[in-house]
C-alpha cells in the first residue's frame, strides 16, 4: 500500500478546511516543484493559534498534510507552529512516499506564510 491510513483518513476527510474571513494572517503559497497552491489563515489570540483553516487546491498528499498540519498547530503558539517541519506532518501521517515529501512543505511554508502575515498586520501592537 502506497499510503498510510492516516494519509487516506486526513485525504477522505480533511479537518479544518475552508475560509476564515476575519483571519489575523493569511499565508499562500505555490509548489514550484507540481504548481500546486495552499492557502491557510489562522485567527491569532494572545500569541496563540486560536483557529485555522485551509484550502488546496493540489493532491492527496497535499490535502492530507494540510490538515494533519492544521490539527498540529492549532491551540498552540506562534513560535511552537514556527517549528513544525514538514518531516514532523509526515512523521504523523505514518509517512509519505518519498516523491510526495514536496507536498508536506507546502504545508509547512504556507503556516510560515501566515503566521509572517500575521507579524507584518501587527507589528505596532
Ligand atoms: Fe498533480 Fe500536484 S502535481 S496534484
Ligand atoms: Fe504537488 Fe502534491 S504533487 S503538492
Amino acid at each position: 500500500m502506497l499510503y498510510s491510513e492516516k494519509v487516506m483518513d486526513h485525504f477522505m476527510n480533511p479537518r479544518n478546511v475552508g475560509k476564515i474571513d476575519d483571519a489575523d494572517g493569511v499565508g499562500e503559497v505555490g509548489n514550484a516543484k507540481c504548481g500546486d497552491i495552499m492557502k491557510i489563515y489562522i485567527k491569532v489570540d494572545n500569541n496563540i493559534i486560536t483557529d485555522v483553516k485551509f484550502n488546496t487546491f493540489g493532491c492527496g498528499s497535499a490535502i492530507a498534510s494540510s490538515s494533519m498540519a492544521t490539527e498540529m498547530i492549532k491551540g498552540k503558539s506562534l513560535d511552537d507552529a514556527l517549528e513544525l517541519t514538514n518531516k514532523a506532518v509526515a512523521e504523523a501521517l505514518d509517512g509519505l512516499p518519498a516523491h510526495k515529501m514536496h507536498c508536506s512543505v507546502l504545508a509547512e511554508e504556507a503556516i510560515k506564510a501566515a503566521i509572517d502575515d500575521y507579524k507584518e498586520k501587527h507589528k505596532d501592537n
